[in-house]
Formats: structure tokens, sequence, C-alpha cells
């Protein structure tokens, strides 16, 4: 088989827009008017679905091994469009002549042995996965709706009971189709696993030309039917994924380099984009996600069993007892300090009801104020001045990120000199634009916090409040 020329005359095909699924669809619904009804009423929207996807899946057949397990979910997933097994040398033939008509002088009789022998291996392992499901569970369920809220204009909560059980695991998606919409499928996530009655609840915000969509929050009744899917989902892939990538472009463990080639190095030099993530960590947060589903799993279980409610009260109980740890110690409190002459910060910070009254004082100043701190540039004290900031939520110069910008930098080092350069720090302060200075004279060693209090005076700045050693002063303007 000649993959390549399989591609080619693909595009030659696909080039020709529109005027490819008409013509695939004439042909099919011309020589087999039964299969007309397993589609859509109306052809208009997204006609395209089914022959570019299909066309792209059968010329890229020298991939049909990896993609094994799509194309097992597509079989079984053709089930519910009620794609039976004599169909598919039906849509075969059209396809097949379709791409011969819109190939012109091209096609040639290989190429045609090429594009049968293509779809044949592809449909045999669709028809073979959907015979083996056809075994199992149904090709849908039926539903009714048991209630249907309209929460906004154009979002809407119902319930559905299903006539037979769902094989639903946490984090899947489910297609659903309405007797009022026939055979249009479209797939939503429900808000909860089956419950022991069978009911599910969904919440589906209209979208804009969205037929079923429209159709789920306005025009549903109790005691509608639907048609639900077989569940689907790719959570555990994209999980294993995610903590791959979690690790980063080079590994490490206990500050050792333990390995730089694996699934982040490869992204890292051939994907654009890749080179420029700050923290790759946090794709960490993905894999809690896909932990958090796990629980779920796990909680179903677990509720199934003697006692289950009971048991996971107590393990809910246990997870936030365990996250209940006030005052907790900061992690980024290194007392060692670029700057010299400063006094160690404590390794907690204060409740919320012992918070620096100079931090209320701040919050009172008119909105539009916009604060430095000093010392100024140590981690130690950005952090701390960041968490008051979310309190008094005034706009302030300092703030640390793992990357900062130059001028940043520059503003650090400046400020780094108020004693031995006073003129240059004075003109970062101007230059910051910032209304106000709040000098926390404790934190600088041997009574140098009063020097740089002075310093502000001494350029025109006005003490307008102090708070034992927190003391504030209004940047003339
Ligand atoms: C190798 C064979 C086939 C492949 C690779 C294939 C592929 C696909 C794909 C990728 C879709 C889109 C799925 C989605 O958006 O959810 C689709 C939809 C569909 N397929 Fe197939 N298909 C094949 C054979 C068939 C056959 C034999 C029939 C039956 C006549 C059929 C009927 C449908 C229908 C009714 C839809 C839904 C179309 C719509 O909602 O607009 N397919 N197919």
């Amino acid at each position: 088989m000649d993959v390549q020329r399989l591609q080619e005359s693909f595009a030659r095909m696909a080039m020709h827009g529109d005027a490819v699924p008409l013509f695939f669809y004439s042909d099919l619904f011309l020589r087999h008017p039964e299969t007309r009804d397993l589609f859509p009423v109306s052809m208009a929207a997204q006609r395209d679905r089914l022959v570019h996807a299909l066309g792209r899946i059968v010329s890229d057949v020298e991939h049909a091994d990896a993609l094994g397990g799509y194309l097992q979910d597509l079989g079984r997933e053709h089930r519910k469009f009620g794609a039976i097994a004599e169909y598919y040398p039906y849509v075969g033939a059209s396809l097949v002549a379709t791409v011969a008509h819109f190939n012109g002088p091209a096609w040639t009789p290989e190429l045609a042995a090429d594009w049968k022998a293509a779809y044949d291996l592809i449909a045999q392992v669709m028809i073979g996965a959907a015979a083996e499901d056809a075994g199992a569970r149904p090709a849908f369920w039926e539903a009714t709706v048991v209630a249907h809220e309209l929460r906004r204009f154009d979002l809407a909560t119902f319930r559905v009971a299903t006539t037979e059980p769902l094989p639903y695991l946490p984090g899947q998606s489910v297609s659903m189709e309405s007797s009022e919409r026939p055979r249009i499928w479209r797939f939503y996530s429900p808000a909860n696993v089956p419950r022991d009655d069978l009911t599910m609840d969904f919440h589906v915000r209209m979208i804009d030309g969205g037929t079923l969509s429209m159709m789920l929050t306005r025009g549903l009744a109790v005691g509608a039917r639907l048609r639900i899917g077989s569940p689907v989902g790719t959570l555990t892939i994209v999980t294993a994924f995610a903590f791959a990538m979690s690790l980063g472009p080079q590994i490490y463990a206990h500050g050792r380099l333990v390995d730089d080639r694996n699934v982040y190095s490869l992204f890292y030099q051939f994907v654009p984009g890749f080179d420029g993530l700050r923290v790759p960590a946090r794709s960490a947060m993905v894999v809690m996600l896909g932990l958090a589903a796990l629980a779920g799993c796990g909680a179903a279980a677990i509720a199934r069993g003697r006692a289950g409610t009971a048991v996971i009260a107590v393990a809910a109980a246990v997870m936030v007892a365990e996250s209940w740890a006030v005052p907790i110690s900061i992690n980024v409190n290194s007392t060692e300090y670029k700057q010299s002459g400063l006094t160690p910060l404590p390794d907690r910070l204060p409740r919320p009801s012992e918070l620096p009254a100079v931090y209320r004082f701040v919050e009172q100043l008119p909105a539009s104020s916009a604060l430095v701190e000093l010392p100024f540039g140590e981690v130690a004290f950005e952090t701390r001045y960041m968490f008051y900031s979310t309190f008094h939520w005034r706009r302030l110069v300092n703030g640390y990120s793992g990357g900062s910008p130059d001028e940043y930098g520059l503003q650090a080092e400046r400020l780094k000199e108020i004693v031995t350069e006073p003129e240059g720090a004075w003109q970062a302060v101007l230059g910051s634009r910032a209304t106000h200075i709040l000098v926390h004279e404790d934190s600088y060693a041997d009574g140098r916090g009063r020097l740089i209090s002075a310093w502000a005076l001494a350029h025109g700045a006005r003490e307008v409040g102090t708070f034992q050693s927190d003391r504030i002063f209004a940047v003339p303007q």
C-alpha cells in the first residue's frame, strides 16, 4: 500500500471544501436510502464531520496500530448512530467514489485498491469493537427527565433517570440525544455519578446556534425522553501525561540531576511555546484534578459498602482536620538576605486579629494610592508585603515573583543603598510613582531604620502615620 499516494489523493480531495460532503452524502443516500435515517434531519451544519474524519483516518492507515484504542472507541460509539456492520461497505464504496471523483485524471486502479484496503482495515477494527460491545452493553441508555429548572435565560439544570444503570466513572462525559432533535448527539459532563435511584444531574448552558443545547435549556420538560451514549473519558491519559510534564525538562531529586531526557524535553525541543513555560511543576494541578476524580471513584466504591456513608464522612473530617494548620510556618523565610544589616523576620505570620496596625491605616488611603515598603527587594519581606496587600488592596511597588522585570531588579539595587546613595534611592522612589513610603524601622539593624525615615523626610516626604516602628510618609507629588 502506497501511503504517500493515499495521503496526496486525500489532500487533493480536501481542497474542494463543501463540495466533498455534498458528493459523498448524495452518493451514499442515492445508492442506499436506508442510511439517510441515521443522519440528522438538517445536514446543513457540520456536514463534513464524518467525511473529513473518515478520509483523514483512512489515509492515516499506517498509524492504525497506534490509533487502535481510538478506532475501537469510535466503533463502539457508532452503535448509537445505528451504524450496523452491513452499512460499512456502503460507506466505504461512497468514500472511494468521492475520492475518485475529486482526483480526476490522477485516479488510478492502484489508488482505488489502496483506498479500499485501507478502509477495510479501519472498518474491521470498528466493526469488531462494536460487535464485542453489543454483547456487553446497550447502544445507548434510555432516560427520562424528572426535574428541570431554568436558572438563567441561558442556563438550565435538569435531572434524568435512566432505565438501566449507567457504568459511569467520575471525570467521564456522555453523549446525549433528545427525541425532539433526533440524531443530534452532543457530549456533556454530568454533575454527579449516577445515584442509587439511577438519577444524575446536568448543568447545560445554551450556546449560540447550538441546536441541542437550546433544546436542553429552554425546550425540555419533565417527562421528556433522552438517550445517553456510553460514558467516555481520557482523564487517566491526561493525568499520566500531566504527571510526566510536571517533572519538567530535567528531573531532579534531592538537588541531583536524575534525568535530562524525558517527555517534557521532547516538547521543550520540538513544540513551540513549551520552552517559555515558567513553572512546569504547575501541571501537577492537572494531576491533582485526576487524583480528585480517582478519589471520587474510591468514594463511590466505599459508599456502596456497609456503613459507606459513615466511612466517607470520617475520611472527609480527617481531611479537613489535616488541612487545619493555623498558624502555619512560612516556607519562604530565608534569613540569608542579600542586603546586610537587616533583622531576621519571625517564621510565622500573625493571625488576622494581630495584623500590623499600619495596614489598617493603608486600607483607608485613597484607592489611587501606591505603596513602596522598605526594606525593599528581599524575598522574605516581599512575600509578606504581598500577603498584607490582600488585606489593604492598595497598589504595591514591591512584589516578588520567580521572573521579575528588569526594572524591579534595578529598583531593588537602588533602594538597597539608601544610606550610601540617598539621591539614587530617592529617584527610584519617584520613578516608581509611589504615593506613599512605608518604612519598617525595626527591620533595619543598629538603629539604621531611623536614618531611612530621616532620608524620606529630608526629601520632602510628609509623615502621615506612625505605628510603633512602622512609619508611613506621603511622597511629594
Ligand atoms: C471506517 C469507517 C468509519 C469511520 C472512520 C467513521 C468516522 C466517524 C467520525 C470521526 C464521526 C464524527 C464523530 C463525532 O463527531 O462524534 C462520525 C460520525 C458519524 N458516522 Fe461514522 N465513520 C465510519 C463509518 C460509518 C458508517 C458505516 C456509518 C453508517 C452509515 C456511519 C455513520 C455515522 C453517523 C450517523 C455519524 C454522526 C454524524 C452527525 O452527527 O452529523 N459512520 N463517523
